[in-house]
């Protein structure tokens, strides 16, 4: 395989958006041609998305699938030029957090996934897993999102694990309370036999 698309996910404060940026690192290390990105991804979306206060579940999850129709089309684009494409959150975020933690109906989440992504999906996933209180408790900052209650969290860390259980050819599932070096270790070798 010359290129691949990469997701990392997990609860606030997981260690994603590291590890993705070390990843992007190493692989440009070995010379492949790589595009680190995350979600929500377009600036002006990001911030309403994360910043204000005033949004109903349904309308953050249109706007989500509004960010993911964008984003998607140029990953397809850095994919088509054989770059491999690391992205910080995508499809699975959307399906879990508006789907398992707010709620709404997931065959719903799902179908409007689908048709921002045209059916794209990522050839891995990184679940990085961890104690909701242990993940809450490294972050400094909490968006918009991250400030939601203790049980909404807990319904997000649960059905990313539900997620990744039904899709165990795509997902893996690491400790995020394991030192960051071993994780490392375990992604670099999985990475290695994906390219
Ligand atoms: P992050 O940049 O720290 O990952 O923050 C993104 C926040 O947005 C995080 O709280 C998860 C949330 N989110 C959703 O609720 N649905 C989504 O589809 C995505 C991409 C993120």
């Amino acid at each position: 395989m010359n290129s691949a698309f990469i997701t990392f996910e997990g609860i606030e404060g997981a260690g994603k958006s590291t590890l993705a940026r070390w990843l992007a690192q190493r692989l440009q290390q070995e010379r492949i041609d790589c595009w680190l990105t995350w979600e929500p991804w377009e600036p002006r979306l990001r911030e309403v998305l994360l910043e204000h206060s005033d949004l109903r579940s349904e309308e953050e999850l249109l706007l989500f699938i509004a960010d993911r129709a964008i984003h998607t089309r140029h990953i397809r684009n850095a994919l088509a030029e054989g770059k491999t494409v690391i992205c910080d959150r995508y499809a699975d975020s959307t399906l879990i957090y508006q789907g398992y933690g707010r709620g709404l109906d997931i065959a719903w989440v799902r179908q409007l996934n689908r048709f921002a992504t045209g059916g794209l999906e990522p050839v891995r996933t990184y679940l990085l897993d961890l104690p909701v209180e242990v993940g809450l408790s490294r972050q400094q900052e909490l968006n918009r999102i991250g400030a939601e209650e203790l049980a909404f969290h807990q319904r997000v860390r649960e059905g990313f694990l539900t997620e990744a259980e039904q899709n165990p050819r795509r997902f893996l599932v690491l400790d995020a309370t394991r030192p960051l070096q071993a994780l490392q270790e375990v992604i670099w070798q999985d990475v290695r036999s994906l390219l």
